[in-house]
């Protein structure tokens, strides 16, 4: 069996955030894969953009980059009780692809947030957003890691035993499914 392709996509542009890590937390926890790491930072969708150029260089490579994966996994954190406006911009832009890239590709998502709920009522509008896009989700306990700044240390590493727990199991069963 060949290494599996995973594709990580974090909500959060921010280079010390704590969805980035928690994505590599799932990195390991999926085991040996083929990573890949997506890059956000894409123009506002426009349609007269769109018209007048086409899809964006660093929008298609991100299409390609699904296309290519055999996994995702996404963390988001929740911006005023919503999804972040760098992964929904992204989430719009992909589904102008040809293709429907996202449609069917296994995928797990997961949130890190400030708050008492760990960014739930986003996870959820991501989870709602990703349906439209028929992208094939895993079902699972929810990872949803509430006061984010006190969970992980200063190597990054998630110090809490049910949150890692949850996180194991949510990305082996997506192992699983592409292996
Ligand atoms: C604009 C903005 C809105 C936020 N709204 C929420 C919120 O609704 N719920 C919450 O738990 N945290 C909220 N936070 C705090 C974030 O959870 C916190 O900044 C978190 O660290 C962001 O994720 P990151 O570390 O991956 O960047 C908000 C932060 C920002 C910048």
């Amino acid at each position: 069996m060949s290494t599996p392709k995973l594709l990580t996509i974090s909500g959060s542009l921010r280079q010390g955030s704590y969805n980035r890590m928690l994505l590599k937390e799932a990195v390991k926890v999926f085991g040996e894969a083929d990573v890949t790491v997506a890059d956000l930072n894409l123009p506002l969708y426009d349609g007269d953009l769109e018209e007048a150029h086409g899809i964006p260089e660093p929008v298609q490579k991100l299409a390609d980059q699904i296309k290519a994966t055999d996994a995702i996994v996404i963390s988001s954190p929740e911006y005023n009780k919503g999804i972040p406006g760098v992964l929904k911009n992204a989430l719009d832009w992909v589904s102008r692809v040809k293709g429907a890239v996202l449609k069917d590709k296994p995928t797990v998502v997961v949130s890190a947030a400030a708050g008492r709920t760990g960014g739930e009522t986003a996870q959820f509008m991501v989870l709602s957003c990703l349906t439209q896009l028929q992208v094939r989700l895993l079902p699972g306990p929810a990872v949803l890691v509430a006061g984010a700044m006190n969970e992980f240390d200063e190597n990054g590493v998630l110090n809490n035993d049910l949150y890692r727990k949850t996180l194991t199991t949510r990305m082996q069963a997506l192992r699983a499914e592409v292996t």
